[in-house]
């Protein structure tokens, strides 16, 4: 009934992979998670009149199940929106415009773009749209990693030739240090949309966020929330 409605209505329980900066990570001080996309659904949230939202962490691949067993309303995780995605949830529309993309170690001289990666040993995080594009790549050695962080960190050990993941992401970690072992190669592949994704059948849920985002959108504070992550 209504109350029932009403009474769900107070908490937003939020889904994510907290090892995404700048979209989702933990904060120095307190280790709550933060990042642009905590800070997008939050303003979401308040503005469909929730009381709370809760994180919680986990790791990429289990935001799947955990939306199909209710533990989770929505996962706000970079996610993609993917056609292979949609046959299972739903999803918002795109709020950040992404790509893949590839770093290699600096001191690396033979790997310039996708087409050198044949034969490779490849980093990527479990159940990503960069582990799938690493799977096509023909005689690559793919190891997938809980963490995007833990491919980084093989990459600086020398585990990995190279890292696939998000563009954002990898220049996000290039900015904050990683540019002293690691550098970009190649051409981003554009044409990555990430949506927040909720089980089917919310489909109430998604319009209320597709309403919301609107809303930031058009008020200007999105554009805020976005400089705050990613400079003006
Ligand atoms: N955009 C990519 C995907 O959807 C990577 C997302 C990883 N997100 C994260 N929070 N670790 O597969």
């Amino acid at each position: 009934g209504s109350k029932d409605a009403a009474q769900q209505k107070k908490e937003l329980i939020v889904g994510t992979e907290p090892s995404f900066a700048p979209f989702e990570f933990p904060d120095g001080k307190d280790g709550e998670i933060t990042g642009f996309d905590m800070d997008l659904i939050k303003a979401m949230a308040k503005k469909m009149g929730y009381e709370k939202v809760t994180i919680k962490g986990m790791g990429f691949d289990a935001l799947f199940p955990a939306m199909n067993a209710g533990q989770i309303d929505v996962a706000m995780a970079g996610m993609s929106i993917t056609e292979e995605r949609k046959k299972q949830f739903l999803f918002t529309d795109p709020y950040y415009e992404s790509g893949l993309m590839t770093i290699v170690r600096k001191d690396n001289t033979v790997i310039h773009s996708l087409a050198d990666l044949k034969g490779k040993r490849i980093g990527v995080q479990l159940g990503t749209t960069g582990a799938q594009e690493a799977e096509k790549i023909e005689g690559a050695k793919v190891t997938n990693f809980d963490t995007s962080d833990l491919a980084c960190l093989e990459l600086k050990n020398g585990n990995v030739d190279a890292v696939i993941s998000d563009l954002p992401v990898l220049e996000y970690f290039l900015k904050k240090g990683g540019a002293s072992y690691a550098k970009t190669v190649g051409t981003p592949k554009k044409g990555d949309f990430y949506g927040i994704a909720a089980p089917k059948g919310k489909k109430e849920l998604i319009d209320g966020l597709n309403k919301a985002l609107k809303e930031l959108k058009d008020s200007g504070e999105y554009q805020k929330i976005h400089d705050k992550w990613f400079g003006a």
